[in-house]
């Protein structure tokens, strides 16, 4: 069989159940929409705005890139709206190129997934320790070390002083202990089984909401419009470089489909959830960046790029507490996304594993909690360690670069699958016929463009590491290809939860 060899939906569907992963379909429209704000509001709105507009000079025209990102989102989401309606199953991106454009495909997206997840926790942890940081100093007046809890490039850059800390055999040690310790802890807590409920989620979104509104109303009285003046000084390659970053606050939406199995009447709220919480959440995303840019000139930004929200409340000498309210608003909302993500992830490798693209060994499950322990703990172990040592731009820019990838094959894909299966039901159809997916194509790859070149070199060497491990394990190991049974409910555990 070839490496184009396609998993059909049927297979897949076959799978799930012969897998016995039933769960209770209890979500409702309105859970799904949640748990879409859940895992999109956080390190993206919170900290990623001050390198955004100041990155290629987009300014307070970085509304319209937050509105053109929203766009090229809002054509990726009808996309997965399809095809998750029409393969209700806990997938992905990766179950979704299986089932159209082949394993090697797959294995491209599983691979480049983690570019997503695991990266993009990493660029979560980063900004969760500055927003920690922060919360800590306006409430009980002391901060960590800036050597504890910043990467050594970002150390410099703050121009503090490297001959002040503490040296190991005379190289200095600078590293963010602080995003290791959260990611660290969070790992710990989903070994163990935790599983964000529903309830829960619907709190945290409560608060990031009610401190995203406070912050609107105090900027939109601090207000001057001399801050807008010029508006666009990056012209469109600044509000192109601007979207592209800012892309970032938009991702997670796609989490939605994770919890497929557990939706009622998915067909219908699938669509509603991607779409609505990606609606809601550009609605807020454009307040926020109003009052950010009118509260205080976008240039004053560039030596506080890490949390600029409470860099914009400080040069309006607001009242500290309102910098402890946005600060533990961050660190609610960070902490939400690092754990939808960090439990994506697991899973991604699971099911890569339990097809055998990769070792048998990562779809172990652990024999008293029913989590997938190993995978869990490899990629604390991998986020941890990134988080410690790599900046938070560097780790952005990867990630959206890894999805913006995962958004266009997705966008092929539901392509690929009208023409080849014309006539299989689709519950939920990107309207506009092939406009949408090829519109969804061209703004994600316009997208990618803004990023820069070391983005791209990081990418392409990553795909490439890659197809040298498919080619070396996957392709001699693959279940479909090899013809070998797919791994059963007994070798799974019956209660895997997965
Ligand atoms: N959209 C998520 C965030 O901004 C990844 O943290």
């Amino acid at each position: 069989m070839s490496i184009f060899q396609i998993k059909s939906v049927d297979e897949i569907m076959a799978e799930s159940h012969e897998r016995g992963h039933k769960l209770p379909r209890v979500l409702g429209s309105f859970d799904v929409t949640m748990i879409g704000i859940g895992a999109i509001i956080g390190a993206g709105i919170f900290a990623m705005l001050g390198e955004a507009a100041t990155k290629g000079g987009a300014g307070p025209s970085l509304i319209i890139s937050i509105i053109l990102t929203a766009i090229a989102c809002g054509f990726a989401a009808l996309c997965y709206a399809e095809l998750a309606a029409m393969v209700p199953i806990s997938g992905s991106a990766y179950t979704y190129a299986y089932a159209t454009l082949g394993e090697l495909a797959a294995w491209i997206i599983g691979w480049d997934l983690i570019l997503e997840y695991a990266i993009g926790n990493v660029a979560v942890a980063i900004s969760w320790s500055g927003y920690f940081n922060d919360f800590l100093k306006s409430v009980f007046g002391f901060g960590v070390p800036l050597w504890l809890r910043l990467d050594y490039h970002t150390f410099l850059k703050s121009g503090a002083d490297i001959a002040a800390v503490p040296h190991l055999f005379g190289v200095p040690i600078v590293c963010n202990l602080l995003a290791a310790t959260v990611v660290g802890l969070l790992t710990w807590l989903l070994v163990y089984g935790i599983k964000e409920s529903t309830r829960f989620n619907s709190v945290m979104v409560g608060i990031k909401l009610l401190v995203l509104a406070t912050f609107v109303v105090v900027g939109i009285y601090y207000f001057d419009p001399k801050n807008w003046v010029p508006f666009a000084p990056g012209g469109w390659k600044g509000i192109q470089v601007g979207a592209a970053y800012i892309f970032f606050a938009y991702i997670g939406f796609d989490a939605v489909s994770t919890v497929a199995e557990e939706t009622r009447d998915p067909q219908k709220n699938m669509p509603i959830g991607i779409i609505g919480s990606l609606i809601i959440c550009t609605f807020i995303y454009v307040l926020v960046t109003v009052a950010l840019t009118g509260m205080m000139p976008f240039t004053e930004l560039k030596d506080k790029i890490a949390e600029p929200l409470v860099a914009g409340l400080q040069y309006n000498h607001a009242a500290s507490w309102l910098v402890g309210l946005v600060s533990l608003g961050a660190v609610v909302a960070t902490t939400a996304v690092l754990l939808v993500f960090q439990m994506g992830q697991p899973r991604i490798f699971f099911s890569m594993s339990r097809d055998g693209l990769l070792p048998p060994y990562f779809a172990k499950v652990h024999p008293k909690h029913h989590t997938p322990h190993v995978t869990t703990i490899w990629t604390g172990i991998f986020v941890a360690s990134f988080a410690s040592f790599f900046s938070l731009d560097t780790m952005a820019e990867l990630c959206n670069i890894g999805t913006l990838f995962a958004f266009v094959v997705v966008c092929v894909g539901v392509i690929i699958l009208r023409v080849k299966d014309p006539d299989r039901p689709r519950p939920f159809r990107a309207p506009g016929g092939y406009v949408t997916p090829a519109l969804g194509i061209f703004f994600c790859l316009f997208l990618m463009l803004g990023l820069g070149f070391m983005t791209w070199m990081r990418f392409l060497i990553w795909l490439a590491v890659g197809l040298v491990i498919y080619f070396f394990y996957g392709y001699e190991n693959s279940r479909l290809r090899t013809g070998k049974l797919a791994l059963t409910a007994e070798a799974a555990g019956p209660d895997a939860k997965i």
